[in-house]
């Protein structure tokens, strides 16, 4: 993909819908008795990767041409089918360690497994937790990563109370998933709290689930019910037209309908840190989803520091944050983010490298990185490592660069927003 600096992004735009929460509609429609009826789902090759294993467990998913509806035909807690073969997840994490922490409990053995990225990202940090409950799931390479072999047992599951070292919703709704199947109420505490889409979901297809402070607490055997779930636009795609908005003069976009979930609106306080002119108008609730339009103004910004318990609100839109502090007065210090180096790419060297690679002056940390921000980026060749937010994140940064970007492997965006360089094109004004 090849971009030229812009001179302005103005319009309206609805970005695609929430990636965490369209796995988790597919998943729980599956375990949920009756239909469930997705609209605004996901149609990004991770979420079809949910629909695929849930459909070779047997599960009649049906979805409309556009991929927008989808509708989910739930066979309750136990009408999985043992699936032919191994499940792949391919680059989904979200599916992998979800889908383990659901399998754990059933009454059938499976292998998981995905592509060459997943198979290098940790998996012990949900082998270790389900193992305590009494499943049966090992790293088949014996290296803490997938391919995984899980073999299910009706009844073995026991709820656990477990303290996890990673503030990761994934690793939380593993444990809470195969807390569906144990002898008794599982509880899972983090450092700081994570994304708690699951809990929201779970409650309103009618399990007794409960979040306090950093805790969150499952009973197990809930009968779940299919529903009607509109999945709200997705924050962490919206990130980069907020950041286009607010470092390229003269922008103003309107970005309709996104998911404002305050364990996932850690980029608008961020913003507004940094000094951003950035507003929430028709703020309103969707199914359990807080939901709002977001205005941004080209803005000047300044340095900030991002640490602490903001850092899981925000986590996969650190490295176009990085991009915005670019563009900010001062310097911006992220720490607290080791997570980022077990994301699709290690994103602390990926964006560190590509933004000195483009003239910012970027260091990397142990556990995040700092940025001397206020000058000027010119355009140059990216490799996007695969890496859908990178590929992303540099397709902004290229607009406000100097001459041309041309980004490598470029189509990774299909992971979580196929249409992605279309939707950015419409909003460039001449
Ligand atoms: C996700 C949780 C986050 C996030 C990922 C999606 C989820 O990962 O980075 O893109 O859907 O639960 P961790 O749970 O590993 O932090």
């Amino acid at each position: 993909m090849i971009l030229q600096k812009a001179n302005a992004l103005k319009g309206e735009i609805t970005v695609p819908g929430d990636k965490s929460i369209s796995h988790r509609a597919v998943m729980l429609g599956a375990l949920a008795e009756g239909i469930t009826e997705i609209t605004h789902f996901l149609g990004g090759a991770d979420c079809l990767s949910t629909i695929r294993c849930f459909q070779n467990m047997g599960i009649s998913i049906e979805k409309d041409p556009s991929g927008g509806r989808v509708v989910v035909s739930g066979r309750g807690l136990y009408g999985l089918k043992q699936p032919a073969d191994a499940l792949d997840v391919g680059n989904s994490g979200t599916t992998m360690r979800l889908m383990s922490g659901i399998l754990c409990g059933q009454p059938f053995s499976a292998t998981v497994t995905g592509d060459d990225s997943i198979k290098k990202r940790p998996m012990d940090r949900i082998i270790t937790p389900l193992t305590r409950m009494g499943a049966d799931i090992k790293s088949i390479g014996n290296n803490g990563c997938a391919p995984l072999s899980i073999k299910g047992r009706k009844g073995a599951l026991h709820g656990i109370p477990y303290q996890s070292p990673v503030a990761s919703a994934q690793v939380k709704s593993a444990v809470l998933l195969a807390g569906l199947y144990g002898d008794g109420p599982t509880s899972v505490t983090e450092p700081y709290v994570s994304r708690n889409h699951t809990e929201l979901m779970l409650r309103m297809l009618g399990a007794d689930i409960r979040n306090q402070g950093t805790t969150a607490t499952i009973l197990p055997e809930p009968r779940l019910r299919g529903a009607k779930i509109t999945v709200p636009g997705d924050i962490s795609s919206a990130a980069y037209f907020i950041a286009a908005g607010l470092i390229i003069p003269g922008s103003k976009i309107l970005i309709k309908d996104v998911g404002i979930n305050p364990t996932r609106d850690g980029i608008l306080r961020v913003c507004r840190q940094m000094g951003a002119q950035i507003e929430i108008e028709n703020i309103r609730n969707t199914d359990s989803e807080a939901v709002g339009d977001i205005l941004v103004r080209h803005s000047e910004l300044k340095g900030t520091k991002i640490d602490g318990s903001l850092i899981p609100t925000l986590i996969d839109e650190l490295p176009v944050i990085a991009v915005m502090a670019c563009f900010a007065k001062g310097k911006t210090v992220i720490k607290d983010a080791a997570e980022l180096k077990v994301k699709e790419s290690n994103r602390i060297d990926v964006m560190v490298r590509n933004l000195s690679l483009m003239g910012a002056k970027a260091t990397a940390t142990e556990d995040g990185m700092i940025i001397d921000g206020g000058k000027s980026l010119k355009g140059g060749i990216i490799d996007s490592k695969l890496d859908h937010r990178i590929a992303m994140s540099f397709a902004i940064a290229a607009l406000a660069a100097e001459g041309e970007t041309e980004i490598l492997k470029a189509e990774c965006i299909d992971i979580s927003y196929p249409g992605f360089y279309w939707d950015l094109k419409g909003l460039i004004r001449s």
